[in-house]
């Protein structure tokens, strides 16, 4: 077996000793094929694992900038407090479209605020704190919402960062792709004195090779 044949296999493993049965997350993901969205939510695993965090951080206040099929929205609103909510952005209308219906299906309309636009000209509009950030859009803005789930959170907001290995290429210092420059960035502005700790995670699975940061404001 390939390596990728392998971590694919691992990942379904897992979802079928730990996540089984899940109708309203393959649902999210049937429709995201159907209405042609790229598949590249966060996996299983990763939603679950994404969910957790939501609880054991007790977090009542979730900002997501990417929503594309609501996934990820959906795996994290689902586990919030009764008067909790996610405030997911999306600058493709047609992906938010797509959401909203995922996110009324899943019967978390009243939870889940998906606002249409571009984060840069969104995030301004909004106010904090939040108590969990998941970064998940633009990789080169990267540095650009950390510098607002700083601005958005409070002591103690958990920020997390999607796609920051990018098969090791997050290494390439000279390397001419943004997302690899904005990944390399988020890792500069995640070492400075504006977050208590941080650290990152690689991983391999069904979406290849690839990681979280994960960082705590002080
Ligand atoms: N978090 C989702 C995946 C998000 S994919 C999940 O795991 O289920 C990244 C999304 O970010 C795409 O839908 C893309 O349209 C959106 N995006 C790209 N640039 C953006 C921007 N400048 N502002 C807001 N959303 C953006
Ligand atoms: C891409 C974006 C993502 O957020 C992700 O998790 C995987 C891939 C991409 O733009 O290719
Ligand atoms: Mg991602």
């Amino acid at each position: 077996m390939s390596d990728q044949a392998i971590w694919t296999a691992v990942d379904d493993y897992i979802a079928d000793k730990l996540l089984p049965d899940d109708p309203m997350l393959d649902a999210a993901l049937k429709e995201n094929a159907v209405a042609g969205l790229p598949a590249i939510d966060v996996s299983r695993a990763q939603g679950a694992f994404l969910a957790l965090l939501v609880r054991i951080s007790a977090a009542r206040r979730v900002l997501e900038i990417g929503t594309l099929s609501g996934y990820s929205a959906i795996a994290m609103a689902r586990v919030l407090p009764e008067d909790g909510e996610l405030i997911s952005l999306e600058a493709e209308p047609h992906h938010a479209e797509t959401a909203r219906a995922n996110v009324a299906r899943a019967g978390l309309a009243d939870r889940v605020i998906i606002q249409v636009g571009r984060a840069a000209d969104t995030l301004p509009k909004l106010s904090g704190p939040f108590d969990l950030v998941f970064i998940d859009a633009d990789k080169p803005s990267n540095p650009i919402y950390l510098d607002w789930a700083v601005r958005l959170g409070r002591r103690g907001t958990i920020v997390v960062v999607d796609n920051v290995i990018r098969e090791g290429g997050i290494l390439n210092g000279n390397s001419r792709n943004e997302s690899i420059a904005g990944s390399r960035a988020a890792f500069d502005a995640l070492a400075d004195e504006r977050f208590e700790a941080a650290t990152a995670l690689q991983t391999v699975g069904a979406k290849g090779y690839d990681g979280f940061a994960i960082a705590l404001l002080k």
